[in-house]
């Protein structure tokens, strides 16, 4: 359990309790490039990515920040920068190309080097072993909507714990199951692309299914010092008015938005009112006796990826002010409408509320007593762009991750068990569906030259590093 001394005095240092995990997170289509090297094969997003209209700018992660070849620059930059951890994932494709069967060596061996870099830099490693691209391959056998891929992606679980199990400790199964299943398979704004709403709760619970087989094959690969986690977007929503009605849509929200997933990875349950909700798509007949108790494998502790909170309201059966079709909220979407929060807002538009971020994890304090948490993503896009000097000056991000710090802090004096906290992103990045367009680095690329450039945020947060916490 973490804890902080006594709340401090308005205008104090914030110092988190010692052992505080700093780092920061990426995930691999989003900066690997080398799309087509040493055995990989596309991905979802690869072909997604090339149906006019569906990126920005008809972006690719072909190239993306060419992390593949620049690993040793990257991580010599984390060094630099003070991080204790890197959170990274592992993509599927590159070290199964086929979704099953035998593992790709040459895939594994560029995270074997990445991790031994890693180590001797002395960053500890945290891998997620699914951050969206799944192989083509098994989309088109049916893809998460299809039962059969979670248990692929136990088999690919095993191969990645068979290779870096004598040097990863910490491991996370699934990024955003949210995204994945709802994102991809009910508003199509992701890949796959489909907008098929019952498919997309089929997807869900595949991907909770995943989550618990997965872990399972980690446990059996993995000495028994390795922690086993899971992270999810779990949104924070807040009614516009406490009339019944618009409670009652935030209820709506938080059951297919988070407690399809808590509940059965933590409780060993469906929620009774999302299976209500939905009554009119499925039957959820797609659960198999036993599912439940596979979903519920003990983690050891639950990452949480937060930027933003979500106010909702009512609206009545059938009018047009609801969600628009295709919505990503199966049996919500036309009874809810969604309405902007005040506030300050980054470039992806999402309001800065910090408070939000405190609201989540006492919630989880409460509602997962002795499960330990960490913010695996938390941070901002803006419009940055280097001047004439080549500098890169960030404030609004400064101020949005000192914001969500003493958020964070706030929440551990009050008791919730936060043990660390990783930046969304390292590097500027392919934002999915905004391709390049948004800048989530604390480190700026230049995508023509591939040339990194440290921002003010990144100074400001390796000095938060060094101090183990905020200054007055
Ligand atoms: C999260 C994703 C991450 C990144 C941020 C901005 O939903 O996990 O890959 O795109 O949003």
């Amino acid at each position: 359990m973490t804890t902080v001394d006594a709340p401090p005095a308005p205008g104090a240092a914030l110092r988190f309790p010692p052992g505080f995990r700093w780092g920061t997170a990426t995930a691999a289509y989003q900066i690997e490039g080398a799309a087509a090297l040493d055995g990989r094969t596309p991905s979802i997003w690869d072909t997604f990515s090339r149906i006019p209209g569906k990126v920005l700018g008809g972006d690719t992660g072909d190239t993306a920040a060419d992390h593949y070849h620049r690993m040793a620059e990257d991580v010599g930059l984390m060094r630099r920068l003070g991080m204790s951890d890197y959170r990274f994932s592992v993509a599927w494709p590159r070290v199964q190309p086929t979704g099953r069967g035998p593992a790709e060596r040459r895939g594994l061996d560029f995270y074997r080097r990445l991790v031994d870099t890693l180590l001797e830099a002395g960053i500890r490693p945290v891998a997620t072993l699914y951050h969206w691209d799944l192989p083509q391959e098994l989309e088109d056998a049916g893809g998460w909507p299809h039962r059969d891929t979670a248990e692929r992606f136990a088999e690919y679980a095993g191969h990645v714990a068979g290779a870096l199990g004598d040097r990863v400790a910490s491991w996370t199964t699934l990024n955003e199951p949210w995204c994945a299943a709802f994102l991809g398979y009910a508003s199509g704004v992701h890949a796959p692309g489909r907008t098929e709403p019952e498919a997309a709760l089929r997807a869900a619970h595949h991907l909770n299914l995943a989550h618990g087989l997965g872990v399972r094959a980690l446990r059996a690969a993995l000495p028994r010092s390795a922690e086993v986690s899971l992270t999810l977007n779990a949104h924070v929503v807040r009614p516009l008015t406490d009339a019944a009605a618009d409670v009652d849509a935030a209820r709506r929200i938080d059951a297919v938005g988070n407690r399809i997933f808590l509940d059965p990875v933590f409780h060993g349950r469906l929620p009774a009112d999302l299976v209500r909700d939905t009554a009119a798509l499925t039957d959820w007949s797609f659960v198999r006796d036993g599912d439940l108790a596979v979903t519920a494998e003990p983690i050891d502790w639950l990452g949480l990826n937060y930027y933003s909170p979500t106010v909702v309201a009512a609206a009545g059966p059938g009018t047009p002010d609801g969600e628009p079709e295709p919505s990503p909220w199966p049996g919500a979407g036309g009874r809810v409408r969604f309405l902007p929060a005040p506030g300050p807002r980054t470039a992806m538009d999402w309001p800065v509320d910090p408070g939000g971020l405190y609201e989540l994890l006492t919630r989880l304090r409460d509602e997962l007593p002795g499960v330990p948490l960490l913010i695996t993503e938390n941070g901002a896009a803006y419009g940055d762009h280097a001047d004439p000097e080549g500098a890169v000056h960030d404030p609004e991000r400064i101020a949005y991750l000192r914001g969500h710090l003493a958020a964070v802090h706030r929440a551990i004096a009050d008791g919730a068990d936060v043990r660390g906290y990783f930046v969304w992103s390292l590097l500027d990045n392919f934002e999915w569906a905004y391709g390049y367009s948004k800048r989530f680095g604390i480190v700026h690329v230049d995508f023509a030259t591939q040339r990194r450039t440290p921002k003010d945020s990144a100074r400001w947060y390796a000095e938060v590093i060094a101090r183990g916490g905020l200054a007055p």
